[in-house]
């Protein structure tokens, strides 16, 4: 949540750092703000989008060679001009961007409030950056010494980035819990929250780890602990082209993603799975093979889509590995008091590898000696280094708000695995593993057959506009799906949806059933196709709109439904990758049918950075 930039060199940093906000908008638009340094500080900041911003710069002096960007998702105070960031300090001689929470600002604030400090925001960060300035007074310090003594007493997660107008050729920074990187270019630096802002500049980054401090000149970086010691920067090289956080010619990125998914999935199967040879080949797993043999127990934690995915893989683990496997959400699961025995695996799922509760819930768990795998999409997150081994998912960046294709390579992973490990186990009988390889091979194929239901899907859309409620139902491995497709539709056309086992709506939901009710079912062919037949049936009885996703080749349920997406069919293992899809084209156009921008569904972050 939140987006930060910075740039310190011979460019003009201001459109380095406005191309670079509008980059990480997924991150959080609220608000967007600058500050540039030039014969001293100027600080411009807007309510709105960061395009709000560039519109109320025109004509304004923005000529500086160092500066920081902001693009903000409120947690501390309202969406404001007074509550963007940057922030100034009480002198005026500090501005300093924040993405994170300060959990013990209040306690700050009022320290600060005795000794006559007045806030003009409703934010955390400007008690921090006050708090900052007091003790750099206070101790007659340089910034770097105050900020050293100031995260000593903070409480929270931070990426902290500051300009000191007195120091005109330095930016200091510091990271706890929240990510940053930093593009090494010849006598120029870069900051951003993620990789996206630099990769045109340079391929050379640095991901700065928890409690460091990142002193940063155009020509000169160092990197410190919080005791003063300097660490040697581990350089990488980004694996990253610009043409992959681009639109490519789409309206918006979650229809691009949604297209992508023939290729992302390819991407996720290649050089894994090879159908001549019948193996899996996933380094992650086969290094580890032992831990994972002999889990007592899998427990995987995540949150929203990714936790979808999750679900999915408990149906599927237990099936083919006859190991028990419980689904947690990981904001839970940290503030609870889990059973967690050594012999236990830990699955973390998570797009980004960035989200707050995840990753704490990964740290409870390593402190009672679970071991932990990730399955992770953005390469070198938070979570990629703190799991004991894991799997990318190479869905490349997701930038829509939405999880599409990285659920569906999420997916591919975890049955991967799971089919790996059957394997191992001997839990799968031959042709069953050879069968299921075959039919992972072919999905590309299938998903592209999928994406041609994209003009039918459009006059659905514009059918159901208007619903006010909508419930998605689904058995067995549909199930989670049926939960991603009320997922999608609510948090981008707004319109309320629920989810449930399409058995339980006798137990409550049906009462909501009307004539204006569309129930969207997840009904492609598996073991309990009868019986969501029956479901149908029951729906229908009660004068229900019924819109279903079946497979080629059924006959019963078109009779029935009022609307159907019919997709290939496939063995009910992989055949969630083929359900969903509709399920995220009727989201994304009811969304865009509606008028709405769907790669920035309001409230909404694309990375959860706070708990
Ligand atoms: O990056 P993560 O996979 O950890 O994110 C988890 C959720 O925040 C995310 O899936 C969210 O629910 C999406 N907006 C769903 O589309």
């Amino acid at each position: 949540m939140c987006g930060i930039v910075a740039y310190i060199g011979p460019r003009q940093a201001y459109p380095v750092i406005l191309k670079g906000l509008k980059r990480l908008e997924y991150r959080g638009y609220d608000s967007a703000g600058v500050a540039l340094l030039n014969h001293g500080l100027k600080v411009y900041k807007k309510k709105g989008k960061v395009a709000d911003l560039e519109e109320s710069l025109i004509g304004k002096d923005l000529e500086a060679h160092a500066g920081i960007g902001h693009t903000r998702w409120a947690t501390h105070g309202e969406p404001s001009d007074r509550n963007a960031h940057p922030h100034s300090s009480a002198s005026g001689k500090l501005a300093m961007i924040h993405n994170g929470i300060i959990e013990n600002y209040t306690q700050l604030k009022t320290e600060l409030t005795k000794k006559g400090y007045q806030f003009k925001s409703d934010t955390d960060t400007e008690v921090l950056l006050n708090f900052i300035e007091d003790i750099q007074k206070n101790n007659n310090c340089e910034l770097e010494e105050a900020l050293r003594i100031a995260l000593k007493r903070v409480v929270g997660a931070y990426v902290l980035v500051l300009l000191d107008q007195d120091n005109p050729d330095t930016i200091i920074a510091a990271r706890k819990g929240s990510p940053l990187v930093i593009g090494i270019g010849k006598g120029e630096h870069f900051l951003a929250s993620d990789a996206s802002p630099i990769i045109e500049y340079t391929k050379d980054v640095v991901y700065v780890n928890d409690f460091e401090l990142a002193i940063i000149k155009a020509d000169e970086l160092v990197l410190k602990n919080l005791g003063n010691e300097k660490i040697t920067p581990f350089v990488q090289k980004l694996d990253l082209e610009l043409t992959a956080i681009e639109k490519g010619g789409y309206d918006f990125f979650m229809l691009k993603e949604i297209f992508e998914q023939p290729d992302t999935i390819f991407d996720c199967l290649r050089g894994r799975l090879d159908v001549n040879n019948r193996t899996i080949t996933m380094a992650g797993v086969q290094n580890n093979i032992e831990q994972l043999k002999n889990a007592n127990r899998i427990i995987i934690i995540a949150c929203g889509t990714s936790w979808h995915a999750g679900l999915l893989a408990e149906y599927v683990f237990e099936e083919l590995c006859r190991v028990p496997v419980e689904v947690e959400y990981a904001s839970e699961f940290r503030y609870r008091n889990p059973v967690i025995h050594a012999g236990d695996v830990i699955i973390a799922i998570s797009q980004s590898g960035e989200t707050a509760d995840t990753i704490v819930a990964i740290e409870r768990a390593k402190e009672q000696g679970a071991f932990i795998f990730g399955v992770v999409n953005v390469v070198g997150s938070s979570i990629a280094r703190i799991s004991n081994a894991g799997a990318y998912t190479h869905a490349g960046p997701e930038i829509g708000v939405a999880s599409t294709k990285a659920f569906t390579a999420q997916l591919v992973v975890l049955i991967m695995i799971a089919l790996k490990l059957a394997k191992e186990k001997k839990s799968i009988d031959d042709d069953r593993y050879v069968y299921l390889l075959n039919e992972l091979h072919n999905i590309p194929e299938k998903v592209k057959e999928v994406l041609l239901l994209d003009d039918d899907i459009k006059k659905l859309a514009d059918k159901y506009k208007n619903a006010k409620d909508a419930l998605y139902l689904g058995r067995g491995y549909n199930f989670p799906i049926a939960l991603e497709g009320a997922l999608k539709l609510k948090e981008i056309s707004y319109i309320h949806a629920e989810g449930y086992p399409a058995a339980e709506m006798k137990h409550g939901p049906i009462a909501l059933v009307d004539d204006s009710l569309p129930v969207v079912f997840v009904a492609t062919k598996d073991s309990y196709h009868q019986k969501i037949v029956s479901n149908i049936q029951e729906i229908k009885a009660r004068k229900g709109k019924v819109i279903a996703v079946i497979s080629a080749g059924d006959d019963m349920i078109p009779k029935m439904a009022d609307d159907i997406m019919m997709v290939p069919e496939a063995d009910e293992i992989v055949a969630p990758l083929l359900s969903v899809i509709p399920l995220q084209l009727l989201a994304c156009y009811i969304g865009i049918a509606k008028g709405y921008d769907v790669d920035k569904p309001r409230n909404l972050a694309k990375s959860v950075t706070v708990e």
